[in-house]
């Protein structure tokens, strides 16, 4: 990245007519990118907080606030009750993305309003508004694009300074910066954070389920070079379909099944909300479950398949295991990992928790689903 380009957005920061600004930070590279520029650009004015929503994975808010404590000092914002008071109970991804946008703002208004702070730092990039004004999703921090009068509505002004920069632009940037090298290749993790990996209705068991299936799968499928790599969970509810049966039954002896939650997938410029299919069974060649969205993918209300890893006789929960690779996050393949390595991370996600009843690898491309299930 030249230094001109750095020099620039600094330049443009410093010509804003600012007080104070307050940066959130999720401990990724793009807030954290964003709330260096911006004190290069105002010094002391900044004011970074990390909003502790409740749906952060296993001691994350402690662990961003030290692990950034050279560059930035964060002061962390206990906001749980209220996150859980809202959130808890909805089903609907959509209702879930929106609900978690208006808490967080409404969150961050208060603070910034005790603050004295004027102006609100996002790391928001090009793909953000890209794609929630194109309707595939609420991504939470995309205001105004979408036509949101931050001024009138939260009491700030956004400042956005890598909102024309994709992904590998940000990571180059933050390099140039100085930025920790642990910080400029920690993988994506979306703000609304494991509200929405909590796959349909809500629940603190569901949360607490997937915050221990992801310790599992982060650990475990690190330092591979991958994107991004996380765990979903939601119940294992599956009805068998036997015309979904009939299109992988070419593929040797796998059955399909149709789970009760749905996800989201994108067809085309927009986003679809549909069905997410299990494959059990032998597929003899382990090559072959990479190809299984290219029989199932094309039936309409098919957003995600999931092939069984490992399962047991009891427990509520199904744990989908996700890994791809990517330049932009804007399409994505699946990572193509050995059956052998799915299969210890299944077996210890199922020791770990007896709430699991079975473990699955999602072998969905993006299109047609999207790297998250909401
Ligand atoms: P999808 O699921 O749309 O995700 O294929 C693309 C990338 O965006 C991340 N993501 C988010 N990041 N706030 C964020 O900061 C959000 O609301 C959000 N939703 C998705 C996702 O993890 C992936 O890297």
């Amino acid at each position: 990245m030249e230094v001109a380009v750095i020099d620039r957005v600094i330049e443009n920061i410093r010509s804003l007519p600012i007080k104070c600004a307050l940066a959130a930070i999720s401990g990724g590279v793009d807030s954290t990118t964003a709330a260096v520029l911006v004190r290069r650009a105002i010094g002391d004015r900044l004011r970074a907080v990390f909003i502790d929503t409740g749906f952060m994975r296993m001691n994350e808010p402690m662990h961003v606030r030290e692990s950034l404590k050279d560059i930035l000092t964060i002061e962390v914002i206990d906001a749980r009750d209220r996150f859980y008071r809202e959130l808890l109970g909805l089903s609907d991804a959509e209702e879930k993305r929106v609900r978690f946008r208006e808490t967080f703002y409404t969150v961050l208004s208060e603070v910034a309003r005790e603050y004295g702070c004027d102006w609100l730092v996002q790391g928001t990039i090009a793909p953000d508004w890209i794609e929630t004004r194109g309707g595939i999703k609420t991504q939470h921090n995309v205001l105004e694009q979408i036509g949101i009068d931050t001024a009138s509505k939260y009491g700030f002004k956004l400042l956005e300074p890598l909102k024309e920069f994709y992904k590998d632009q940000v990571r180059e940037l933050a390099r140039a910066l100085g930025i920790p090298i642990g910080i400029v290749n920690r993988q994506p993790f979306p703000g609304p954070g494991l509200s929405i990996r909590a796959v349909g209705e809500l629940t603190l068991e569901k949360l607490d389920v997937v915050r221990r299936a992801t310790q599992i799968v982060e650990r475990r499928l690190e330092g591979l070079g991958l994107s991004q790599w996380f765990a979903a969970a939601w119940e294992y509810d599956v009805v068998y379909s036997e015309d979904l049966s009939r299109m992988v039954s070419g593929l040797g002896g796998l059955n399909a099944y149709l789970f009760r939650v749905r996800a989201t997938g994108v067809k085309g410029d927009s986003r679809s909300y549909g069905n997410v299919v299990l494959v059990r069974g032998d597929p003899g060649n382990w090559g072959l479950v990479y190809d299984l969205y290219r029989y199932l993918g094309a039936s309409p209300d098919v957003t995600h398949v999931v092939y069984e890893l490992m399962g047991r006789g009891s427990g509520r929960y199904f744990v989908s295991i996700r890994a791809v690779l990517t330049e932009d996050f804007m399409t994505a393949d699946v990572a193509r990992i050995p059956r052998g390595m799915l299969m210890e991370i299944a077996q210890e996600v199922l020791i770990n928790d007896d709430r699991v009843a079975a473990v699955g690898y999602d072998v969905t491309p993006k299109p047609p689903a999207t790297i998250e299930y909401e």
